[in-house]
């Protein structure tokens, strides 16, 4: 006998619970298969523990810098035992709160590793048995992604002299002199923590020609330029050739500007992206089209047969792979089932943040996508040696503009510098509301924050920049 639903979701990380959650707002009975914890990805393995380890990087920056700011402290030592306990404290906190919304809100958590059986059916294997489960009115994937791993021979992640981000998150020591393949987001923002907390020597890898290639080429030069200011060393345009693993440590050889070259490190962290988790899950059987592994949508989440559809990790990259784009999805699916009226999800409108340090948060186009697109544009870098705030805060950086050509909507805003997640927010309203420069320059900031260097990006690129 199958147990009916309105909506069933299959993964429980942000994608699944936020499809959920609002389903479950908008009245409907919803089943959400979890096989390990709810949360996902995003709360036990990515955004929420590695910022509470970024959280102590700066706790730990501010201690080795206090002199500079007249303060007298001494910077003793990062004991990796208790930022496990002050991460694990966080992500637990989290976790039994989610639980706890879930269970208000009256959606059926159900443990156990689910199976598409059919567009409408789903098998889930518990404890306790099967149960075999039926949607009225959708079934959602959300099965997210794993670290994809180098294929090169030796690179495969042991948990010990290769790792992965999951394996990162559990090192009880600060690695001296690590080895990161790959310098976009989990790249970097590893590199400033293990920076902070003391490595001797950090070194990137990156096969594209910058730090974060996804980002505006000014943001990774100016990313590129600090991390070396701050002892890092970062290879680009390298083409990983070898890995030998030893007893004390990681040998890479790789093809980079110089020829051939060879770094050495006591771990090697491997942190080139994820692979979508949607195989022997049933997917292709039940009409969903795959390419290369991730599930491919229309403009409104919707996969193969009616009443199929899909958020999360295992879409193609397009959509970015972030949680708050996945938030989106869970509520463009969710709202759709409930029969309400949907707008697809512009994702250049989806801000894109990096905890690095310093941070990067963009939304909109980049200069290089404008130009390979032929939009005439025109463009602005405000520096952050401008701001009062971030003088006093011994930071700096930019917010870069872009803009339609003679007056036009602002087309990207890129902040590379102090608190550029938070700050990218007001990017987000300027580029979704397709705000035009004169109009944020009437926009009054208040006085002294690093939010002032927004207002006069655009007070700039309207032709009435103030300072600088
Ligand atoms: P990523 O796609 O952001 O970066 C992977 C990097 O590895 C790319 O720059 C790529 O060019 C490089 N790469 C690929 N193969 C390589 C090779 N053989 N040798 C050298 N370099 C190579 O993926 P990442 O950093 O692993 O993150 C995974 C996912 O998690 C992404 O979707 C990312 O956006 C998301 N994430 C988001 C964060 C945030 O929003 N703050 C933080 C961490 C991860």
């Amino acid at each position: 006998m199958a147990d009916t639903y309105d909506l069933i979701v299959l993964g429980g990380g942000t994608g699944g619970y936020s499809t959920a959650l609002r389903a479950a707002q908008l009245g409907m009975h919803v089943a959400l298969v979890e096989k390990d914890k709810v949360g996902g990805t995003c709360l036990h393995w990515g955004c929420i523990p590695t910022k509470a380890f970024l959280q102590a990087a700066e706790v730990a920056e501010h201690a080795q810098k206090s002199d500079e700011f007249g303060v007298r402290a001494t910077f003793e030592a990062v004991e990796m035992a208790a930022v496990l306990e002050y991460k694990k404290g966080i992500v637990d906190a989290n976790h039994k709160g989610l639980q706890m919304t879930l269970k208000a809100r009256g959606v059926e958590t159900i443990a156990g590793t689910g199976h598409l059986s059919d567009h409408a059916t789903v098998t889930v294997r518990t404890d306790e048995g099967e149960r075999t489960l039926r949607a009225n009115r959708g079934v959602v994937l959300a099965t997210g992604s794993v670290p994809r791993q180098l294929p090169i021979e030796g690179a495969e992640t042991d948990g010990e002299r290769v790792i992965d981000s999951d394996h990162a998150l559990y090192l009880d020591y600060v690695p001296n002199r690590p080895v990161i393949i790959g310098a976009g987001a989990i790249g970097v923002e590893f590199a400033s923590v293990w920076n902070a907390f003391g490595s001797e020597q950090v070194t990137l890898i990156e096969a594209l020609d910058g730090v974060v290639p996804n980002e505006d080429v000014d943001t990774q030069k100016e990313l590129g330029k600090q991390l070396k200011r701050r002892g890092m060393t970062a290879h680009t345009g390298a083409k990983v050739n070898a890995v030998e693993k030893g007893q004390d440590g990681v040998r890479v050889t790789f093809e980079g500007a110089k020829g051939e070259e060879t770094v050495e490190g006591d771990v090697l962290m491997v942190a080139i992206g994820r692979r979508p988790i949607t195989e022997g899950l049933g997917y292709e059987e039940a009409g969903v089209r795959l390419d290369r592994g991730f599930v491919q949508i229309d403009e409104y989440a919707r996969t193969g047969p009616e009443g199929l559809y899909a958020v999360g990790d295992i879409l193609p990259p397009y959509t970015l792979g972030l949680a708050h784009s996945s938030f989106q999805e869970g509520f463009l699916v969710a709202e759709q089932a409930a029969e309400l009226p949907v707008v697809p999800i512009d994702y250049a409108g989806v801000p894109r943040v990096t905890y690095s340090h310093p941070e990067v948060g963009s939304v909109g186009y980049n200069e290089q996508e404008l130009t390979e697109r032929g939009v005439a544009f025109e463009k602005t870098t405000y520096p952050f040696s401008h701001n009062g705030r971030a003088m006093m805060m011994k930071e700096s950086g930019h917010v870069k503009v872009l803009a339609v050509k003679d007056g036009g909507r602002v087309l990207g805003v890129h902040i590379v510098g102090p608190k550029a997640t938070d700050l990218i927010a007001e990017g987000q309203l300027i580029y979704n509301w397709e705000a035009l420069p004169t109009e944020v320059g009437q926009f009054i900031h208040p006085h002294p924050t690093l939010s002032e260097a927004v207002g006069e990006a655009h007070l700039a690129i309207a032709g009435k920049a103030l300072h600088g």
